[in-house]
């Protein structure tokens, strides 16, 4: 059995281990969540370098893992290169902002992007958006909103502070926009804010479609690991599955069966 390691600062990953579990659910899955160390959206480079690399350590020497999914938009912007010339026979599958499908599903070409600091002035998320403002058929604009606070208060399910701060965050886009233009596509690049899809879509109105990336790392998981062909269809109950945590493992558990409908007990580790 194929065994993928995934993690983040925190709990947001698991919107993207949710997916993973549908699309491979052959394989055996070790969460890891950095919650001590959470939100890495407002740590420095060196920080999260130095942080991913011990779970990637901790995950490749104690669970063996055949694959390394970077369940975090910020990691991925500021480590994934760190990480795969640290490892270059480990296969490693990264997260970014889905820019692309954006730009496809837009009809105005004006595009909000919500993500953490860390990875909107990251050099990789500045290059994959002049890539993408040049190289789409019609012309598309990403208005960007680093949305401090936001991962925070999904962490640690505070819902009236993600309320707050959602209100706020597209407000701002709003200010951003021009009734000929309006913003139609808001693209979640942080994985914990699909964890605020309901509050997101209720304050952005009907016009306005939200894209995340979950699906796409999926699939993508699923042929680095050599695997052909779709997952089985139903889906069985994921058995295979182990969550860790940095912080307080207790609050991963209950997340996870939150989000994921998984009865899994987490446990504490230190990395
Ligand atoms: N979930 C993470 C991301 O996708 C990080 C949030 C944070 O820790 O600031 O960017």
């Amino acid at each position: 059995m194929k065994k993928v390691g995934v993690f983040d600062s925190g709990v947001g990953g698991l919107s993207v281990l949710r997916a993973l579990l549908n699309e491979i659910p052959e394989a055996a899955f070790v969460y890891v969540a950095d919650s001590a160390y959470a939100p890495y959206g407002e740590r420095s480079r060196q920080e999260i370098i130095e942080r991913s690399r011990r779970i990637a350590d901790y995950l490749m020497a104690q669970h063996a893992i055949d694959a390394l999914v970077v369940a975090c938009n910020t990691a991925t912007a500021q480590a994934i290169d760190k990480l795969r010339q640290t490892y270059p026979d480990m296969p490693i599958v990264g997260v970014e902002p889905a820019l692309k499908t954006a730009a496809a599903l837009s009809r105005s070409g004006h595009i909000g992007v919500l993500a953490t600091r860390g990875t909107l002035h990251s050099e990789r998320f500045a290059q994959l958006r002049e890539r993408m403002e040049s190289a789409t058929a019609h012309p598309v604009h990403f208005n960007c909103q680093p949305c401090d606070g936001l991962a925070d208060a999904i962490e640690r399910d505070d819902a009236q502070s993600t309320r707050i701060l959602c209100q706020r965050y597209l407000h701002a886009l709003r200010t951003l926009e021009t009734d000929s233009t309006p913003i139609d596509t808001l693209v979640l690049g942080c994985t914990h804010y699909p964890f605020a899809a309901d509050v997101l879509t209720e304050l952005g109105g009907p016009g306005i479609q939200l894209v995340e990336t979950g699906v796409p790392v999926a699939r993508r998981t699923r042929a680095v690991l050599g695997l052909e062909g779709h997952a089985v269809n139903p889906v069985p109950p994921h058995t295979d599955l182990q969550l860790m945590s940095t912080g307080d493992p207790e609050k991963l558990t209950q997340a996870a069966q939150r989000w994921l409908k998984a009865h899994v007990k987490a446990r504490a580790f230190v990395c």
